[in-house]
């Protein structure tokens, strides 16, 4: 495994490695890394020839207000992990590399940005946007591996494949639990002992959703009613959203026809956790 950290030096490898042949797949994270991102590089690992995980907390991403300080960061023990999952490269750029004084274009997309974490974060996904573009610029993935618990990413990332003509594949990954249902997040390490267990309300009440969904309740605002019931029921927890949506379009649904996408963001005291579950009937 090699790590680089210049946008120059990776750029060289990544033409050398496209001269052989070799399929690429590129895994990009912002570190601290758990389960749910090692399961994309094992996806990754069994995909292509060359697995390239981008580990980079971007700034770009964040409003003024967020974590962006204090996000979690643990480089040693997520380059283990990575030699670990049979990585080959690993891109670490600094900050000023990826956005020189001078840089001045940023990726833009409308509408499914719309909504969900795109109201709650303004800029959120213009910088999620621009920074995975020029990852997928240093390093020509074939495929592409992101998570389902970011849902409305997935779907930012794959419009931007599709309108701007890449040739990169997107895949999307299930969300990866912990044993107690709680989607692995780097931010889970911000909860104390008594939100960690407030936070286990937010999986149980998407489940809810589903067995209300599953004995025929069509009805969103149904389902949206009884989930708050539960989240609220936590003294630390604040909703941010909870919707149901397309799972395409990410647009409201008021009457549940074929499948559509649960998703939410709650407070538990000063951490946001997002979390989704897919309606679909039949299964
Ligand atoms: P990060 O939060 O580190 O997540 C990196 C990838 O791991 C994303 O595609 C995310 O959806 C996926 N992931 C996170 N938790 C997961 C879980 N519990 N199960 C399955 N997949 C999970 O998302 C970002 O970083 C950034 O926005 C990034 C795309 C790297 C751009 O900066």
């Amino acid at each position: 495994m090699k790590v680089y950290k210049s946008v120059r030096s990776l750029t060289k490898k990544v033409f050398e490695i496209k001269k052989c042949n070799k399929a690429i797949g590129f895994v990009p994270t912002m570190g601290f890394l758990h389960d749910g991102h090692r399961s994309l590089i094992r996806k990754a690992r069994q995909d292509t020839d060359c697995v390239i995980v981008s580990i980079f907390v971007n700034p770009v991403q964040f409003g003024p207000k967020e974590d962006f300080k204090k996000y979690p960061r643990g480089l040693k023990k997520d380059l283990e992990i990575c030699k670990k999952e049979g990585v080959d490269i690993v891109f670490t750029p600094e900050p000023k590399d990826m956005y020189p004084e001078s840089y001045a274009t940023y990726i833009n997309v409308e509408r499914v940005t719309d909504m969900l974490c795109g109201e709650s974060r303004p800029g959120h996904f213009r910088g999620v946007a621009t920074v995975v573009t020029k990852f997928f610029n240093i390093t020509m993935p074939d495929i592409a591996y992101f998570g389902q618990k970011d849902a409305q990413q997935a779907i930012v990332i794959k419009k931007i494949a599709e309108d701007l003509n890449m040739s990169v594949k997107i895949k999307v990954m299930p969300i990866v639990r912990e044993k107690d249902g709680l989607a692995m997040s780097s931010r889970n390490i911000y909860l104390s002992k008594e939100g960690r267990i407030q936070a286990q309300s937010i999986y149980t009440s998407l489940k809810i959703a589903k067995e209300l969904f599953n004995k025929g309740e069509l009805d969103s605002r149904k389902i949206i009613n009884r989930i708050k019931q539960a989240i609220n029921k936590q003294p630390e927890a604040r909703i941010d959203y909870i919707k149901v949506v397309d799972t395409k379009d990410l647009k409201d649904v008021k009457k549940i026809s074929n499948e559509a996408l649960v998703a939410m963001a709650v407070w538990i005291g000063e951490t946001r956790l997002i979390d989704n579950i897919v309606l679909k009937t039949g299964s």
